[in-house]
């Protein structure tokens, strides 16, 4: 069995999760991976913040980053500690460390994502995010599998789970709008400024990595039409429901020849329609394609297990990526293989 040493930025919701995840399921996850992964070094901004969980004894907590990018046995880093700057900082250090990167920034990577795919792939490491859109559900591998075949023409859904949650409770346990952002905020569900969840700029951040998937193309999250749901009523909630009808917030980008359109905002959905069950922090995403017709995914959104298990199933994928380059072969997950953007806008 070989090993493999991870650094993990970030101990908060998610990398709380990862380190749970990692430890109860062990050795669950050294049987089917054929590794035995070893959590080295986790660095966090605030080093005697108490937290409600203990790391495992041979693991070196710091609150100095580059104790963990720069360590030569570390060979895959988890970032999970948000933010922009820093974590494009770090990442990029640790790719040129000639690391692997797993990360759930969706704020960055609809930013700058491609090009720190391109860099990963330059190296020779791969660069992993599954766990950045719609939590628990694989729809990024669902997607990158699919384009072998198939044409994707249009990506719908539900991906923020906070809106969804707090238009959920505000419909069906009749709470208020700040109740239930509290709520939210309190499960995990939220982001550290929860102004990008209700505001829409989450999804959008989130449509912008499924359209690298879908259709080849980086959308740039700050030209598309953003609305969010901070001035939707309980009243407004109330009167749709009485007309068949409920509000969701949908992502939506449709491909119209060789354009495609986008939008993102509180939407009147038929109640018949799958997404109108679609409550609480569940997500969901519809897909429209070519050969496979209409398919719907759907499963939980956000949170510390949903999401620390999509990261798990990304450190799989770069542990057998190791192993293999070892081997001799190259490395072949996914996300370094973003396809050519065959879109004109
Ligand atoms: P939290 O705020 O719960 O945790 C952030 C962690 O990062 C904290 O442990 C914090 O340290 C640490 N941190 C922040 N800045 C630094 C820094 N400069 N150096 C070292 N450590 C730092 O966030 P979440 O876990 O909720 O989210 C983390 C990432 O995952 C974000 O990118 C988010 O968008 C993404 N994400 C979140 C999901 C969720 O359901 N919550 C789902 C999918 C993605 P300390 O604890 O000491 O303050
Ligand atoms: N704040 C995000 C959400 C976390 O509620 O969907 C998952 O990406």
């Amino acid at each position: 069995m070989r090993t493999i040493k991870i650094g993990l930025l970030g101990l908060g919701t998610v990398g709380g999760g990862v380190v749970k995840l990692l430890q109860e399921h062990a050795a669950k996850i050294e049987q089917t991976t054929n590794v035995h992964f070893i959590l080295k070094r986790v660095a966090v901004a605030h080093l005697n913040k108490p937290r409600k969980f203990s790391l495992p004894e041979e693991t070196i907590l710091t609150d100095q980053i580059d104790e963990v990018l720069n360590d030569p046995e570390i060979q895959i880093i988890v970032e999970t500690m948000g933010t922009i700057n820093r974590a494009r900082q770090a990442i990029v250090q640790a790719i040129y460390n000639h690391k692997s990167v797993i990360t759930a920034n969706k704020d960055l990577l609809a930013i700058d994502g491609p090009k720190l795919a391109q860099l990963a792939k330059s190296r020779h490491v791969d660069f992993l995010y599954e766990a950045s859109v719609a939590g628990g559900i694989p729809i990024l591998r669902v997607l990158s599998s699919s384009l072998v075949t198939d044409q994707i023409t249009r990506v719908s859904g539900i991906i923020n789970g906070t809106a969804n949650y707090i238009l959920s409770a505000m419909v069906s346990d009749n709470l208020s709008y700040d109740k239930a952002l509290m709520n939210a905020q309190q499960k995990g569900y939220a982001e550290a400024n929860p102004v990008n969840d209700v505001k829409g700029i989450d999804a959008a951040n989130k449509l912008s990595i499924l359209s690298q998937f879908a259709f080849g193309k980086a959308l740039d999250p700050t030209n598309l039409n953003v609305r969010g749901i901070d001035q939707l009523t309980s009243a407004q909630l109330a009167s749709a429901k009485q007309f068949g009808y409920t509000i969701k917030l949908l992502a939506i980008a449709k491909r119209l020849s060789n354009r495609l359109y986008t939008s993102v905002g509180p939407t009147l959905v038929d109640n018949n329609d799958q997404l109108a069950q679609v409550n609480g922090v569940q997500n969901a995403i519809a897909i429209e394609s070519n050969a496979l017709g209409s398919s719907v995914y759907t499963g939980p959104g956000a949170g510390a297990k949903p999401t620390a298990n999509s990261i798990l199933s990304d450190l799989a994928a770069a542990a057998n990526d190791i192993l293999n380059y070892d081997c001799g072969n190259a490395f072949n997950n996914y996300h370094s293989e973003l396809t050519p953007s065959t879109l004109n806008n």
